[in-house]
């Protein structure tokens, strides 16, 4: 509070004795340490949360109630810097809390430290209860947003931005990319932004269902139809989605004869039940997804080419991890907080050098992949860090991606080839592992330097 240069003395007093009341009556806990690094305030807040008496801190050195970590409070005053998420334990039950804390300063003279204290305890429950809370609210609702969909980089906006138009029209949809882009993310958002969002959403994996169930599972079956059919009848996909989206995933995988019944129902805008001639009106937006490449099934004639054409009106191709890697730190960050709330841990941080190790793979698996290798960290990592560090990661595909054009996919690879690979893969993880610095590398590795460039420019790293 600003005081005026003509304040009395006894206003003065008056002015102590308020903002110590102010402070003592917070419900946070608060510690207050002087210049020398003795305590010379705390509130009921603080007593409570330590387990200690006023008397046992009051003109102590601050140390004294810390039972394993540095002081922030003497960090403060070193370097006249505020301190935030702090994390250590304290008092005689070693209770761990997250410290804040801000240096003093009267007229830039530091007279102090300020120091507000959590209990980690009590915030793991609030994110606990979050957490769930928010799990419960997705399964509510099924209406998923583009906002799930992690990734401000230019490939991905420009993907979410053509994604939004097509929400907007009742156009077919057909979603490119590789496995583990997000497609089916996309199509949930898609419907989510629809008009339709209020209509169910149907999923149809066609690679799940065994062939010669695609076609009723799809369009129904009339009653009798085949043996052990049911007397009435049932709805396929198509009716089930009346009035909504149907999300048709793997589409490529569809034989050829479902794919002419498929073209017939999307020109028609009606279907036939199995065992039916009488058509059934159906109003469904369709959404088509694949990892495969449709042209080439083209040619090689196990996709039809007007049911392409049909299903292409809108096509939407989601970028390759290896193509945004911009985005690699936020989904990494988004992913992390997802597993930790998941598994109803803390939050776990990211150490720059997981960063540094996560950005030299080329991600084949794309965001499924990352979603996996940082479960696995989480699961690998000491049980009590707050950070996942490189070492905690284990990264299986470093090998040579498509990126680097060496790859042969599919082709048995020899011991000297693997390595190679292996040799290759050790030497990028470890340089990522030191920021790039070749000596600490070459040191690591217990190599000469001059051996680590030559490596280096052997596998054309350097
Ligand atoms: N941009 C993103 N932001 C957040 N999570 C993502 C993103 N993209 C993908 N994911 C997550 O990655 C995983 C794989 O995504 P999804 O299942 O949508 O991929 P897909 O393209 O359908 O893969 P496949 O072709 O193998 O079926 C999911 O857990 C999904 O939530
Ligand atoms: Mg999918």
């Amino acid at each position: 509070m600003p005081i005026a240069a003509s304040t009395s003395r006894a206003q003065l007093e008056a002015l102590r004795e308020l903002s110590e009341a102010i402070i003592r009556c917070s419900q946070e806990a608060i510690s207050i340490a002087d210049a020398q690094g003795n305590t010379i305030l705390v509130n009921p807040a603080y007593t409570r949360l330590m387990g200690l008496e006023e008397a046992q801190v009051i003109g102590r050195p601050v140390t004294a109630d810390i039972a394993e970590g540095e002081s922030v409070h003497l960090r403060v005053l070193r370097t006249r810097q505020a301190i935030r998420g702090a994390r250590l334990r304290v008092g005689p039950h070693a209770r761990e809390v997250i410290v804040n804390a801000a240096p003093l300063l009267v007229g830039g003279e530091l007279r102090g430290s300020v120091g507000v204290i959590h209990e980690v305890s009590e915030i793991r429950r609030l994110s606990d209860e979050l957490a769930s809370a928010k799990q419960l609210l997705r399964k509510l609702d099924p209406r998923r947003s583009f906002d799930e969909i992690v990734g401000d980089g230019p490939a991905i906006s420009r993907t979410k931005e053509l994604a939004r138009r097509a929400a907007a029209t009742p156009a077919t949809v057909l979603l490119l990319g590789e496995s583990g882009t997000g497609k089916e993310l996309f199509a949930h958002a898609i419907h989510g932004a629809s008009d339709r969002r209020d209509g169910p959403l149907v999923r149809v994996n066609c690679a799940a269902i065994p062939e010669g169930l695609l076609e009723s599972s799809l369009f129904g079956y009339q009653g009798g139809a085949f043996t052990g059919a049911r007397a009435h009848g049932q709805k396929g996909h198509f009716e089930e989605a009346d009035g909504g989206t149907l999300f048709l995933d793997e589409i490529a995988e569809a034989p050829l004869a479902l794919q002419a019944k498929l073209l017939r129902a999307l020109q028609e805008r009606e279907i036939l039940r199995v065992g039916s001639s009488k058509p059934v009106r159906v109003d469904v937006r369709l959404i088509a997804a694949t990892n495969a490449d449709l042209e080439a099934a083209i040619d090689r004639g196990t996709f039809r080419q007007d049911l392409f054409y049909r299903l292409s009106v809108m096509p939407i191709r989601v970028p390759s991890l290896r193509e945004r890697r911009e985005d690699l730190l936020p989904l990494s960050r988004a992913l992390l907080a997802r597993i930790c709330a998941e598994y109803r841990v803390a939050p776990v941080e990211l150490a720059p050098d997981a960063l540094a190790l996560l950005a030299t793979s080329p991600w084949r698996g794309n965001v499924r992949e990352l979603e996996n290798v940082l479960r696995r960290g989480l699961i690998d990592k000491p049980p009590d860090a707050g950070v996942l560090c490189a070492a905690d990661l284990a990264l299986e595909d470093l090998g040579a991606g498509p990126e680097d054009g060496d790859a042969a996919p599919g082709r048995p690879r020899g011991l000297p080839e693997l390595r190679a690979a292996w040799e290759r893969q050790l030497l990028r993880a470890q340089l990522a592992r030191h920021g790039g610095n070749r000596e600490a590398t070459a040191r690591a590795l217990g190599i000469t330097v001059r051996n680590l460039y030559y490596k280096l420019k052997r596998h054309r790293l350097g």
